[in-house]
Parts: structure tokens; C-alpha cells; sequence
């Protein structure tokens, strides 16, 4: 017979309890919430204060509400308070030892229905479950942070869980408003054993200074639609936490890509705990605190005086080529564009006057900025009328004996000063640039699709790249209003390097049958507030450019965990390759 929980004890009132007393409290359950002492008792409501306070600020909840929501909540340092619960869940620190203390005695205090759960991120639900006489009644309830906005709630069951048990807890993840998915007892569950592998590489990314804090979450922002950078996710997270889920993460998989970067021990260690402490990879205003103070090591200063830059050359005729065509054009600069045919020319006047015009009907441009845009841009097919360009960028096909070829030409062609620029998203920008006899001038400018659209520029710098070049592409960057981030010439740059191979642990987590596709999908989405599903995004870039991009990734790096997942080459073969085709994890001809 179904059970209904109406009370709910909550043990630990920090980052995640005091968010879960809260939305339980507002989904009409009575809660008795615990800490270990007055102090940390007062801790945990201020944290629901405040957050609730927020609510009322933005209309989300009413001052009434707000009022009802205090009355169905009790808080006390007193553990057998939650005796009569119906259900009990723990959100105390991610540490096993600790946890498995508090099982046991909520063992003894609770009646024998009562439900235990655990909000873990990492540990063995069914480790946890055997130090009580009740493993059958016991789940992992894992809400995301923060609880009262993420949708996504994983409902952990063991081997020996019973099933009325899991529908009871699916149902008041329901009553709560929450998305519940149910998966099985495996370190991280799906949205975490999925993430954490890639914030970790970011917090590794951070401390071998291959770019900056800054730079790193702003790639992930504007290259991949993130709501948040992986390490300001790392600060929302709490670096302490963060670190003892990775543990527990590599305690069971050993795969090296969760041995916690060292950085992260550092700082949990000095108290640097992120937004709760009041400092993290940011500074904020206070412990608690979303508001980032600048502070020494904030943002990137680049040396060198830019070049003036007024005529620009651009060699392609594709996709890429052709928004990067439009972005120098409505930006006032002079763009000559080089096509191999003239139907080709014809092509990409044709491509960009159309979504000029769409722009026009849309509102978003006068008919008057329009022709000025139009009126700038001149299709060629010799490359010499490069001649007068103060900087050309290639975006021809991604092969490496083509632009090196072409960087040839620009030697040759190019005037004395022009910075010559390539926006390969793969290959090493200096192979490129030893083609040339001025490899201090040879750039790279990696634009993301729809480039008119994508804010992010990727500014990568090689061993011989001049100061001057940098500053030259960070002014052009902000003349385009386009988002500047450096990094340096190695495979993936910092999006591609961060985004791949979360999305390949995406195809193994599927290959292995631990959740379906959908599943996946919805838990990113709701559990992170990704705009797009992997799986739906794998099918939007194509599965063979995905394919392509990890194999790179894995050359370079030859990390044993970015190898490209077996069903991803299977699909390749079999030509299933994304929307492009009309199938590839998911069949779009059906619709
Ligand atoms: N932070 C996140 O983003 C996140 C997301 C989902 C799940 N989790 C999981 O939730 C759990 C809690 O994490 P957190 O980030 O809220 O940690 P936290 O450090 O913010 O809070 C833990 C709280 O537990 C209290 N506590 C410790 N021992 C206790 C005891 N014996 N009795 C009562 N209270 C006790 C502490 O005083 C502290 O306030 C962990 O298992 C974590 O992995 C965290």
C-alpha cells in the first residue's frame, strides 16, 4: 500500500539541507531539520531566510506563503526529533565515515517504516544501507544545487530496494515539483558521474594556467550556452565537497579523469571552500554570498600595441566562413572574401544577403546598415587581391596540407604587418604558421557556429606568436563584439577539450545501459540547466565531426578515458550521423 509522506526529517542544514527543507516545506510537507549544534541550527535557517526572502523578491513565492512555509518547519539540534518521520534524509558532509554513524542511529531512533535517505552525491547508497536493519527501505534522494530551482531530483535504488518504496519516494519528488529519475547505485548517478569528470578537468586546466578562471568559464558560457563556468559551478558546489565526490567517484571507477586535481585538495585544505566561505577560484562579497568581488587574479591583461586593422581578407566559402564574412561586414570592417569558383562567390553573397535580409525582417538591422554591410563586401577567386589586407583568416576545410598551402600564399601575397589568422578548431595553429617565414604573425581565431550568433572567440597563441598579433585579435574581437578568451596550441583549445569528453563518458555511460538517452538528457538539463541534452547536441554537431574532434583529443593527450566510445564509431560506420542525416541517437524521420 502506498505510503504518503507528509513529515520528512532533514539531517544537515548547509549548502543542500537548508534548499530541501525549503522546497519541502513549500510542497506542503511538515519538516524536522537537524544540525549538530544552536549555532549551526541558526546557520541553517538564516541559509532558508535568505533564500526564501529571494523567492518573495522575485515573485516566485508570496509573503503569505512564505509565513505557511515557516509554520510546516521545525529546527533543533536534538537527532530523535525526527523519530515519527515518515521519511529521513541526510544531507551531512559527502564523507563515508560520517554517514554511515548517522545511518546507524537513525536505525535505532526511527520507527521501523520509516523511509532512510541519503542526499549523496558519490558514496554507496548500499553501502550505506547495510549499517541499518532496514537496506530495503533505504534510497538515495539526490537534489541538485540549488535544490529549490533545479527541477532534477535522482532516485537512487540498490539491489535489494523495495519497489513500493522507490514509486513512494518517486511520488513525493512529484508532489515537490521535481523531476524524478531513478537510477541505479553507481558513484555520481548520472548528472554528476557525467559532470564531474569535466569540472575536475577544468580545476586542472586552472592550475597548470593554461588559461584563466576567467577565460575558462567564459568559453564554456558563450562556446556552449553553460548557465555558469565549470569553475564558478565548482564554487556553487563547495570546493570541499566537490573534492570528496571525486574521490569517492575514483575510489570506485579508478579511472584517473576523477582522481581529484591537486589544486582542489590545496584549497579545501586552506578553507577555501568557495561561495560558503566566502572565497573559492573567486572572491565573493561575503561567506554565502553570489556576488564575485575582483581581487589580484582576476581577468587577462594582454601586452602589445594592436595594429590597425581596416581591410580584412577572408578565405572559404563554407558554413564558417561565410558568418565570419557577416561579422567582419556589419562591424564596419572592408572584407574581401576568396571563393574557389565564381558560383562559389556567387554562394556566399547569396548566403549572406539572405540572412541579412531575414535580420531586416526581424527588426534587428535597418535596410539602410544593411546595404552598408552588403556594400563593404567584395567576392573574389584570386587570392592576390589579399594584397592590401591588414589581416586575412582562413576558414577553408579542416585538413592540414590545404592550409598550410594556403599559409603559403598569404607569405607570399600578404603585405609586411598583416596578421594572418586561421580558425581551425583541431589542427596545431603553428604547423600553419611555419609555413610562413613570419610564424610571429600567424594567429589563431577559432569561431564557434553560427558565428554571427556564438559570442565566443578562442584566441590561440603559439610559441612565436607575437605580443602585438594577440592584442590586434582582442581589438578586431571587441570592435566585432565578440568575447575574447586566450589559451594555448593544444588539441580541443579550452571548449572542445572541456565539452568532448563529457560528451563521449555520455555514450559510454549509454553503451553500458546505466540510462537511456532520454534519461541522460533530462537529467543534464534539469539536474544542471544545460540547454541541450548530450545526446541532443552529439546529433546537432554530427556524430563523424564529434568523432573526429575526440580522436584528435585522444592523439593529442592519449588520456585512456577520452578514447572515442565504441557505439560512436559504430554509428559513424553505419552512417547514422546526427539531424544531417536524419538519424543518430535518435531517429528524426519518426517525428
Ligand atoms: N553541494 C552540492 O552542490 C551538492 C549537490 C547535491 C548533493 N550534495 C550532497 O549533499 C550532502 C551535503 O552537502 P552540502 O554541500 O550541503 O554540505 P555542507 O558542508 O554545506 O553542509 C553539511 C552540513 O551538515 C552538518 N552536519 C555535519 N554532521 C552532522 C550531524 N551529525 N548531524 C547534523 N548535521 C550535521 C554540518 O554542520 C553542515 O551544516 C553531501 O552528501 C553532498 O555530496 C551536494
Amino acid at each position: 500500500m502506498a505510503r504518503d509522506i507528509t513529515t520528512v526529517g532533514v539531517v544537515g542544514l548547509g549548502t543542500m539541507g537548508a534548499g530541501i527543507v525549503e522546497i519541502l516545506a513549500r510542497g506542503g510537507v511538515r519538516v524536522i531539520g537537524v544540525e549538530v549544534d544552536d549555532a549551526a541550527v541558526e546557520r541553517g535557517l538564516a541559509r532558508i531566510r535568505t533564500s526564501t526572502a529571494r523567492a518573495v523578491e522575485r515573485g516566485k513565492l508570496t509573503e503569505d506563503e512564505q509565513t505557511e512555509l515557516y509554520g510546516r518547519v521545525s529546527l533543533g539540534s536534538d537527532l530523535t526529533a525526527v523519530a515519527d518521520a515518515d521519511l529521513v534524509l541526510e544531507a551531512i558532509p559527502e564523507q563515508l565515515d560520517l554517514k554511515l554513524d548517522m545511518f546507524a542511529q537513525l536505525d535505532k531512533i526511527c520507527g521501523p517504516d520509516t523511509i532512510l535517505a541519503t542526499n549523496t552525491s558519490s558514496l554507496s547508497v548500499t553501502e550505506l544501507s547495510v549499517a541499518t536493519g532496514r537496506s530495503a527501505r533505504v534510497v538515495g534522494l539526490h537534489f541538485f544545487n540549488p535544490a529549490p530551482v533545479m527541477k532534477l531530483v535522482e532516485v537512487v535504488r540498490t539491489v535489494v530496494t523495495e519497489p513500493d518504496v522507490l514509486e513512494d519516494v518517486v511520488a513525493l519528488a512529484e508532489k515537490l515539483g521535481k523531476a524524478p529519475v531513478v537510477a541505479g547505485d553507481r558513484a555520481g548517478f548520472i548528472a554528476n558521474g557525467l559532470l564531474f569528470a569535466y569540472l575536475n578537468h577544468a580545476a586542472a586546466m586552472f592550475e597548470e594556467k593554461y588559461a584563466t578562471r576567467e577565460d575558462i568559464d567564459a568559453a564554456m558560457r558563450f562556446g556552449c550556452g553553460l548557465p555558469m563556468g565549470p569553475l564558478a559551478v565548482l564554487d556553487l558546489v563547495g570546493i570541499d565537497t566537490a573534492y570528496n565526490i571525486l574521490q569517492q567517484m575514483y575510489r570506485q571507477s579508478r579511472d584517473r579523469l576523477h582522481a581529484p586535481a591537486p589544486i582542489l585538495k590545496q584549497m579545501a585544505t586552506a578553507g577555501l571552500l568557495g561561495r560558503k566561505s566566502g572565497r573559492g577560484f573567486y572572491r565573493y562579497e561575503a561567506p554565502g554570498s553570489s556576488a564575485v568581488v575582483s581581487d589580484a587574479a582576476a581577468g587577462t591583461t594582454v601586452a602589445g600595441t594592436p595594429r590597425e586593422i581596416n581591410a580584412v581578407g577572408v578565405v572559404g566559402s563554407g558554413t564558417m566562413a561565410t558568418g565570419i564574412v557577416e561579422v567582419f561586414a556589419k562591424s564596419g570592417y572592408q572584407v574581401t572574401f576568396v571563393a574557389r569558383s565564381d558560383a562559389k562567390v556567387g554562394a556566399v553573397t547569396g548566403a549572406l544577403t539572405r540572412s541579412l535580409d531575414k535580420q531586416v525582417q526581424r527588426g534587428r538591422l535597418s535596410e539602410e546598415d544593411r546595404d552598408a554591410a552588403l556594400g563593404r563586401v567584395t567576392g573574389t577567386t584570386r587570392l592576390e587581391d589579399l594584397a592590401d589586407a591588414d589581416l586575412v583568416l582562413e576558414a577553408v576545410v579542416e585538413e592540414l596540407s590545404v592550409k598550410q598551402a594556403l599559409f603559403e600564399n598569404f607569405d607570399e601575397i600578404c603585405k609586411p604587418g598583416a596578421v594572418l589568422a586561421t580558425t581551425t578548431s583541431s589542427l596545431p595553429v603553428i604547423e600553419c604558421a611555419m609555413a610562413t617565414k613570419r610564424p610571429e604573425d600567424v594567429v589563431g581565431m577559432h569561431f564557434f557556429n553560427p558565428a554571427p550568433v556564438m559570442k565566443l572567440v578562442e584566441v590561440v597563441r603559439t610559441v612565436t606568436t607575437s605580443d602585438d598579433v594577440v592584442a590586434t585579435v582582442h581589438e578586431v574581437c571587441r570592435r566585432t563584439r565578440k568575447h575574447a578568451v586566450d589559451c594555448g596550441d593544444r588539441a580541443g583549445f579550452i571548449v572542445n577539450a572541456l565539452l568532448f569528453p563529457y560528451l563521449n563518458d555520455a555514450v559510454k555511460m549509454l553503451q553500458a545501459n546505466y540510462a537511456s538517452a532520454d534519461e541522460i538528457d533530462t537529467a543534464i538539463k534539469t539536474g544542471a540547466g544545460y540547454p541541450m541534452g548530450p545526446f541532443e547536441l552529439l546529433d546537432v554537431v554530427g556524430l563523424d565531426v564529434s568523432l573526429a574532434i575526440e580522436r584528435v583529443l585522444y592523439a593529442e593527450f592519449r588520456e585512456p578515458g577520452w578514447a572515442p566510445a565504441t557505439l560512436l564509431e559504430h554509428l559513424v560506420t553505419a552512417g547514422y550521423l546526427g539531424r544531417k542525416t536524419g538519424r543518430g541517437f535518435r531517429d528524426y524521420a519518426k517525428k
